[in-house]
C-alpha cells in the first residue's frame, strides 16, 4: 500500500497544520502558540530545527529530510491519564511504519520506536498549563550520523527516499484514528505494551544518578515501568533511561 492510498483510506485529517521551514524547536513554537491563546488541534511541522529537544534534556539532531512535528492537545482527563497520549503517539508511528511494510517495528519503553533494534523515532511529551504538547521526531531521509550506530532511518530500512508530506498525512491520520479509539473509551495501554520489546527482559535503568539492574516486569495502567530488582523488590519508574542488558534474551 502506498502512503497516499493509506492517507486517503483514513478519515480526513482534522489537524490545523502550521508548516515552518526553520524553527528552534516545534515544542517551543507550540508553547508560543499556547501563550498567544491558541487552542488545541495544532500540528506544528518544521523542515528543520536549530534547537530540537529530546527526552531527559538531550538534543535532537534535526537536519532537513526528517519529520519534526509537535501536536497540541487538551486532554479531557486528570493529569495521571496524560501519559497514554505519548504512548498513543509512539503507537501511531509504529502503526504507520507497519502499513509501509517496514519489518521489525517495536517500541522501547517509554516511547522510542525501533526498527530491527535501532531507534527510528522518539516522542517528547510536555505539559504546558492545560495543554499537552506531544513532539514526534522520525528519521526519514537524512543520513544517519556514523556516531549514532543505534539509530536508523526509513530511507535506510526501505532502501529509498520517502515523500515527507504523504508520510505526515498518514501519521496524522493514524493519530486521528487512535484519538477516536481513546474517545470511545478504549485503552491503548495494552496495544502499546504488547509492542514493548523491553518487557520480560533484563534491563539497566538510569534514573537521575542511580543505575538499577533488574527485569522489566510490566507496565502500570498509567504507563510506568515496573522493574523487579535482584531479591524480588519491585520499583516503579515514570521517567528513566532504559537499556537492555547486553546478553539478555
Ligand atoms: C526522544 O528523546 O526520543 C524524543 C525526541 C523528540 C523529538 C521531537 S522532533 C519534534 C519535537 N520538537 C522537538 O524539539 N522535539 C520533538
Amino acid at each position: 500500500m502506498t502512503l497516499l492510498s493509506e492517507a486517503r483510506r483514513q478519515r480526513r485529517v482534522a489537524w490545523k497544520l502550521r508548516h515552518l521551514d526553520q524553527v528552534d524547536s516545534t515544542q517551543a513554537e507550540a508553547r508560543r502558540l499556547i501563550a498567544a491563546g491558541e487552542a488545541e488541534g495544532w500540528a506544528i511541522v518544521a523542515a528543520q530545527q536549530s534547537a530540537g529537544r529530546g527526552r531527559l534534556s538531550r538534543a535532537w539532531l534535526s537536519p532537513p529530510g526528517n519529520l519534526y512535528v509537535s501536536l497540541i492537545l487538551r486532554p479531557p482527563l486528570p493529569l495521571a491519564g496524560w501519559p497514554q497520549f505519548a504512548s498513543m503517539a509512539a503507537l501511531a508511528v509504529a502503526e504507520t511504519l507497519d502499513r509501509l511494510q517496514v519489518a521489525g517495528v517495536a517500541l522501547k519503553w517509554p516511547n522510542d520506536v525501533l526498527v530491527a533494534g535501532r531507534k527510528i523515532a522518539g516522542v517528547l511529551s510536555e505539559s504546558v498549563s492545560d495543554y499537552l504538547v506531544i513532539g514526534i521526531g522520525l528519521n526519514v531521509n537524512a543520513d544517519v550520523p556514523p556516531d549514532l550506530p543505534d539509530a536508523t532511518s526509513l530511507k535506510l530500512v526501505l532502501g529509498h527516499a520517502v515523500d515527507l508530506p504523504s508520510l505526515l498525512q498518514a501519521l496524522l491520520g493514524r493519530l486521528d484514528n487512535l484519538l477516536e479509539d481513546l474517545d470511545r473509551g478504549e485503552s491503548l495501554t495494552e496495544r502499546w505494551a504488547a509492542r514493548l520489546q523491553t518487557l520480560g527482559r533484563s534491563v539497566r535503568v538510569q534514573s537521575g544518578e542511580r543505575t538499577i539492574v533488574g527485569v522489566a516486569e510490566r507496565v502500570t495502567a498509567d504507563g510506568a515501568l515496573v522493574v523487579r530488582l535482584t531479591g524480588g523488590v519491585e520499583e516503579v519508574f515514570h521517567a528513566a533511561d532504559v537499556t537492555l542488558n547486553p546478553g539478555s534474551v
